[in-house]
């Protein structure tokens, strides 16, 4: 009896399983390590490019650290530190001074403020030019409060993710636990158009970005099969990446670094 109630169970959740399972493998796509965070003891979390800038930002979310490093990204990148010093704690003010409790998830307005959703702080924090401060729960952790009102007074559980929703100019941040999703209005000039760091200088940069990968990819492609047919040879990886690195060797490599690198870019 026991026997077969288990063989029912364990073949019902076998055709559930296949049933449910499709998986359609889609060619086209390269993956390739750039980083390596062992020998820096790094641990990447979440990556992000911060807007209008070239700046790449890292959360090492073990440590509590952000780091930062330019693009584009070469085999020698290096990750520099932001803000957080490798321990779990509550500070604000000079950035290179700050410190977190296990950021979870960050996100940057227009401005490239960047908003920290303060895991085990149960804060949203705020990276910016001035520095670092609170700008909603964290300071007040006795009053548990789920109510709407100011930011400050506002409690999340320790389990939240944020993200910037620019048609909102505001934060939505997921509280796992409480099964809520709560807004947060940013203010004006860190979304608005105008502002000389603000939305348009993100969308000169989102344009500018766009024309030249397109211009770049129409060009590569126009110009790649007169090459590659004047010079036929099959080339390996490592071969492929020394030539990306000196301009102008031969003509098939530095019109297929081109276009790699105009790819890449966009
Ligand atoms: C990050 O934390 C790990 C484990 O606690 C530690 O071994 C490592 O040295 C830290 N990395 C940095 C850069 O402080
Ligand atoms: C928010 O917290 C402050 C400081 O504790 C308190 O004075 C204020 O009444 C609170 N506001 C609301 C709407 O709860």
């Amino acid at each position: 009896m026991a026997l077969s109630i288990f063989f029912t169970l364990t073949l019902s959740l076998l055709s559930h399983v296949n049933a449910k399972e499709v998986v359609i493998a889609e060619n086209g796509y390269t993956f390739t390590t750039v980083f390596d965070g062992h020998k820096p003891h790094i641990f990447p979390y979440i990556v992000l490019q911060r807007p209008s800038s070239s700046d790449l930002i890292l959360l090492d979310s073990v440590n509590s650290t952000f780091y930062t490093a330019q693009l584009p990204i070469s085999q020698e990148i290096v990750f520099t530190r932001l803000s957080g010093d490798g321990s779990v704690g509550y500070s604000d003010g000079d950035v290179a001074l700050a410190r977190f409790a296990k950021p979870r998830s960050f996100a940057f307005d227009f401005r490239g403020n960047v908003y920290v959703a303060d895991k085990s702080n149960r804060a949203i924090r705020k990276i910016s030019a001035k520095g670092v401060t609170t700008i909603a729960g964290g300071g007040f952790p006795e009053k548990s409060s789920i109510k709407d009102g100011p930011a400050l007074n506002a409690s999340f559980s320790n389990d939240f993710d944020l993200t910037f929703i620019p048609g909102l100019c505001a934060l939505l941040v997921s509280d796992h636990m409480h099964q809520l999703i709560r807004q947060i209005n940013l203010k004006e000039e860190d979304c608005t158009l105008g502002s000389r760091s603000g939305l348009g200088a993100v969308m000169a940069w989102t344009l500018g970005l766009g024309l030249s990968c397109l211009l770049g990819l129409v060009i590569g492609f126009a110009v790649r099969p007169y090459i590659t047919s004047n010079t036929e040879r099959p080339q390996s990886l490592p071969l492929q990446r020394d030539m990306e690195a000196l301009p102008n060797q031969s003509g098939e490599a530095s019109s297929d670094a081109l276009l790699r690198r105009q790819k890449r870019n966009c």
